[in-house]
């Protein structure tokens, strides 16, 4: 498999009881399995089973012997933790469950090896279907698209208000939401920048990226909190109307990112140009409200941005989006010659996401 990078963390001594118990540190909801069922499951980590590469390590296909499908994460990144933590992290992730999460299922934790088994999602992830949807005839319509606007956000409620100690997932990002066979969103990866406290590699390494995700308080100051999860979200929406990817900079002649464009479009009530040319049939008020909540999502000043669960009302309500209360977004430019921070307004004011900006409109 060739994924040895934890050359330094003792052997794991021989499994001789059948307990769910690692070296002496007992895992609640987490099923432990040994590395020869999972190169069983994977024919040997054969190459025709791999299913993505990410930062984390390489990603494959696996069938249980009962038949269940699993997807095996071979984790390959540089972790100063030991046995002791890794298990610690994986028991709180375990613990971790919601319809839009995707569940992790048990661990593999023999020798150098640290493998992460998680259910298998059948209709691979948004990123590719966003993406290869020209090629593949997997068109999602205007519903699937809210669902998964909707169920991805009810999935960061949780992850950010619902559960203690909360968490920040840092890589929301199209590629991060899976898709089930019913096209229900779940997120991945979530707690897995903590597997990795020392050295986030992948994450830290997308902070001179251009993925256009992140929001530019920490581009600029390494400022970590549950508001840049909602820009990412934002950002997300954008792809999700649009079918194009916020990494993307060229729109027409000029070199902008997503969101700078869908700002043009906003100022210049044009919105409805943002939506993917391949969407035929769609509520023309809804699509708009949804690139408005976009917006908010997306503001330069995190404060002013709404809470996951504020975000999951305006998207699934019948709510008029109080527009006064947007101010411009803000967004990260990397080109080699030209990294800079913009933010389309020159007032940096800190205030709080007004209450007012909702309004639930009478029937
Ligand atoms: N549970 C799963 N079920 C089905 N496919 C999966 C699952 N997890 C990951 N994949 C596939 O494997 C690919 C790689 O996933 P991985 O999380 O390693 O990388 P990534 O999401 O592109 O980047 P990152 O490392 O930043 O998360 C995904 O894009 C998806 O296609
Ligand atoms: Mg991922």
């Amino acid at each position: 498999m060739g994924c040895g990078c934890f050359g330094s963390v003792p052997v794991q001594k021989k499994e001789t009881s059948t307990h769910n118990d690692l070296e002496g540190h007992s895992l609640d909801n987490v099923r432990k399995f040994s590395y020869k069922e999972l190169r069983l499951a994977t024919y040997n980590f054969d190459r025709s089973t791999k299913i993505g590469r990410g930062g984390f390590g390489v990603v494959y296909k696996g069938i249980l012997k009962d038949g269940t499908q699993i997807a095996v994460k071979a984790l390959c990144a540089e972790s100063k933790q030991g046995v002791r933590e890794f298990l610690t992290e994986i028991n709180t992730i375990s613990n971790v469950r919601h319809q839009n999460l995707v569940e992790l299922i048990g661990c593999c934790v023999e020798g150098a090896h640290r493998i992460l088994v998680y259910e298998f999602l059948e209709n691979n992830s948004l990123e590719h279907a966003l993406l290869a949807k020209r090629s593949h005839n997997t068109q999602l319509n205007w519903k699937q698209r809210s669902e998964i606007c909707i169920g991805t956000a009810q999935g960061l409620t949780y992850l950010h208000e619902d559960i203690e100690p909360h968490i920040v997932h840092r890589d929301i990002k199209a590629s991060n939401i899976l898709l089930d066979k019913d096209f229900t969103p779940k997120i991945g990866d979530f707690g897995l920048a903590k597997l990795f406290p020392d050295s986030i590699t992948h994450i830290s390494t997308k902070l001179a990226g251009t993925t256009g995700y992140l929001a530019p308080e920490y581009v600029l100051g390494g400022q970590l909190t549950l508001k840049a999860d909602v820009y990412s979200f934002g950002v997300l929406i954008l792809e999700t109307i649009s079918g194009r990817s916020s990494s993307t900079s060229s729109w027409g002649t000029t070199q902008k990112v997503l969101l700078e464009w869908a700002w043009e479009l906003y100022e210049e009530g044009r919105l409805l140009e943002l939506v993917d040319p391949d969407l035929h049939t769609y509520a023309e008020e809804e699509v708009i409200k949804y690139i408005k909540v976009a917006l908010f999502c997306t503001q330069a000043t995190a404060n002013r941005r709404p809470m996951m669960s504020q975000v999951v009302n305006m998207l699934s309500r019948n709510i008029r989006i109080n527009e006064k209360e947007l101010t411009p977004p803000g967004f990260f430019q990397d080109s080699s010659e030209n990294k800079k921070v913009s933010d389309a307004t020159t007032s940096r004011q800190i205030s709080s996401f007004p209450t007012t900006i909702t309004q639930v409109t009478p029937r």
